[in-house]
């Protein structure tokens, strides 16, 4: 196994965003200059142990609480007993008096007809029928509205071919050479991306998948999807294949999403832009390619373009336009046709947090994943028919889409992107004498519409989730350390933000449809050890509660705020990625505490309640990925752990993990 070691810095690169937001002239490969030395990362580590040498896991194990314990007298919300963070470990680990058990994993039967999985062998006829990678999203719709059985909608976001298969470069490898990637191997990949619906019931305590259930299916790059909306029909949406520009093959990167009151499945496009091949660094650039590279397309992460013409942008040039959505799946109805919602905008989305207004409108709040990009919001214009739930049907093509501008003062405004619209000064911005000749361009080219609104850009916005008890809304901001001291403002205060933060957003009147809002910063994340972190955790968070790079989140039906994070490892908080419960309200706000950890190399996602908070489910998203301070690659042949099989021969396996309690009971309830 790699053992790894601490390095001499602390910078580091999320490779999927490199921020093309050219609005702050970016500097290309302006890397980081942090203003954490060695010294303060060692002093910052000291807290956890693992100062001048990491412990592999087995003695990880034994290894003892690593602070004291968590004082009663402030986090009040939570009813469990913090666990000690580990640095990283070959295994999850959660906390004391509750049970973690894998429910499915990569490469398990989704369709009744499914093969059984087969280690090291690219199957795309297989795959398609199989549980696919990257677990992300995970949402939890009751049958018979019950909450012991139901469909869980699952995201498969995207694939490490070095951790999947013999012989592949780490797709974070920037030259790498796609000679070895065949096309058996590209369709497996695509087979092994969009979602999976699995009937799952719970019985004597244990989660189990439903065999053979009627409503199991497979979404993958592949599938037949239509579009709807503004931009549905638009001449950008037009290729060889679809010349109507209203039907497309398959989602991609399919990040985080949203569960409708009426049962459906919001799942969004993310990271599209690695998808397309195409660079021509000599070919003069036309209007709609320097829009495609505000989406940072072509990215050429993967060599699907090598084999497949449509995700060549020198032969399709639309079809990029066609990715970058948010998807409604009804999982209820396998031989639906899913379809992208145009009205909600095109860019690389997060989730889909959402509300029914006071007003009977659906409220969709939105993240734009990438450093300087934009927090948004829709709104409806139609209501949400609980009582029918065909009737909201086509409820998402009509609305209206704006973008988060945070003043200094605390208070904020909601920018409707409408094509002709004036603004406030009588400036009409999304006109044809912009780029813009209709809605549709406004919707395709939303970063840019968002651009000349003068949106806030923010450090990369990643999940946006609703309390529903209250009302207010927490946005992640996972980091960003392209930002630069002259770039801060009120709502990114940091420069070099290596960690994130949260913003809590109250709407004016408690009206989630109003123009204008309220906002606070809850939480400066990373390591309050490091003076100079700046972190903002309340005095209460012990050295286990503190994390950095908030991603996705959950709030559960109490109203209370749990944080699932992404790029935690041990050169940069000394602790593994996981999940941390957050108090939001009274004395307590901004105390946070360890409940859960990924084996090492994984991200968390996907956290998601049963009605009755009985089951916490989370996804392990690419178990085995090298670590930053790895010596060697963690790959298929050699990987930093086989969770959950643990079986030689079987590669690490992303997986969903259902959380209950030991003897029953809400989770820290
Ligand atoms: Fe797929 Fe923003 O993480
Ligand atoms: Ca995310
Ligand atoms: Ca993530």
């Amino acid at each position: 196994m790699m053992r790894p070691a601490l390095p001499p810095a602390v910078a580091f690169e999320a490779a999927e965003n490199e921020g093309s937001n050219p609005t702050r002239q970016p500097t290309i490969g302006d890397l980081i200059a942090t203003r954490l030395s060695r010294r303060d990362l060692v002093k910052g580590l000291a807290a956890v142990s693992v100062a001048t040498e990491l412990i592999w896991p087995e003695a990880l194990a034994a290894a003892p609480a690593l602070d004291k314990p968590v004082p009663d007298n402030q986090a009040a919300s939570f009813d469990f007993v913090e666990l000690p963070v580990a640095p990283y470990s070959e295994t999850h680990r959660v906390a004391e008096g509750y049970d973690a058990d894998i429910l499915i994993r990569w490469g398990d039967a989704v369709l009744p007809d499914a093969p059984a999985f087969e280690p090291g062998k690219p199957d795309p006829a297989a795959q398609m029928k199989q549980f696919g990678y990257n677990n992300d999203f995970l949402g939890f719709i009751p049958l018979d509205g019950s909450a012991s059985h139901g469909l869980l909608v699952v995201n498969h976001e995207y694939t490490n071919g070095e951790l999947m298969l013999p012989g592949l470069a780490p797709r974070s490898d920037k030259n790498a050479d796609f000679s070895a990637v065949t096309r058996e191997i590209v369709d497996t990949e695509m087979m092994a991306h969009g979602g999976s619906v699995i009937e799952i019931r719970r019985e004597n305590g244990k989660w189990q998948v439903v065999p053979g259930s009627r409503y199991a299916r497979r979404i993958t790059a592949e599938t037949d999807m239509a579009i709807s909306g503004p931009a549905a029909g638009h001449d950008r949406m037009k290729t060889s294949a679809d010349p109507t520009g209203t039907r497309v093959k398959g989602m991609l990167n399919n990040c985080a999403g949203g569960v409708t009151p009426w049962g459906t499945w919001l799942t969004c496009e993310e990271n599209v832009n690695g998808y397309f091949w195409g660079k021509d660094p000599d070919a003069p650039m036309t209007r709609d390619e320097r829009a495609l590279a505000r989406y940072g397309i072509p990215g050429e992460w993967y060599a699907w373009g090598q084999h497949h013409d449509r995700f060549n942008v020198r032969r399709e040039p639309n079809e990029p336009n066609r990715f970058g959505w948010v998807v409604e799946i009804d999982p209820l109805d396998p031989a639906s046709t899913p379809v992208k919602r145009t009205a909600l905008g095109r860019f690389k989305h997060e989730g889909a947090g959402n509300i029914v207004n006071r007003d009977g409108r659906f409220v969709v709040y939105q993240g734009d994943d990438e450093r300087f990009d934009y927090v948004y919001r829709f709104v409806t214009e139609g209501k949400v028919d609980i009582a029918n739930r065909t009737a909201n049907r086509d409820l998402l093509d009509r609305g209206t889409l704006s973008v988060a501008r945070f003043h200094a003062d605390g208070t904020g405004e909601w920018l409707p992107l409408v094509h002709s619209q004036p603004n406030k000064d009588g400036q009409v911005w999304l006109s044809e004498a912009f780029g813009f000749k209709d809605q549709g361009d406004v919707l395709i080219h939303t970063r840019l519409a968002a651009d000349m609104l003068g949106a806030t850009r923010m450090d990369r916005p990643e999940d946006i989730d609703v309390n529903p008890k209250t009302g207010k809304v927490y946005v992640m901001l996972t980091n960003n350390a392209k930002r630069k001291a002259t770039e801060t403002d009120a709502a990114n205060p940091r420069a070099e933000n290596l960690f994130g933060h949260i913003i809590e957003i109250v709407p004016d009147g408690g009206d989630h449809a109003a123009p204008t809002f309220r906002w606070e910063i809850l939480l400066k994340c990373g390591s309050p050890e490091v003076a100079e972190v700046g972190a903002t955790f309340a005095a209460g968070t012990t050295a286990n509660g503190w994390f950095g790079m908030p991603d996705n989140c959950a709030v559960d039906a109490d109203g209370r705020l749990w944080v699932a994070t992404d790029g935690n490892q041990p050169k940069r908080t000394g602790r593994a990625d996981g999940i941390w419960a957050v108090e939001t309200e009274g004395a307590g706000r901004a105390t946070s505490r360890c409940f859960f950890q990924v084996p090492i190399g994984a991200e968390m996602c996907g956290p998601c309640f049963t009605p009755d908070l009985e089951t916490f489910f989370v996804a392990v998203q690419h178990p085995g990925e090298t670590l930053d301070d790895a010596e060697t690659a963690s790959t298929f042949e050699k990987p930093s752990t086989r969770w959950p099989d643990f079986k030689d021969g079987m590669p690490p396996r992303p997986a969903v993990v259902a959380i209950t309690r030991k003897g029953g009971g809400k989770i820290a309830g």
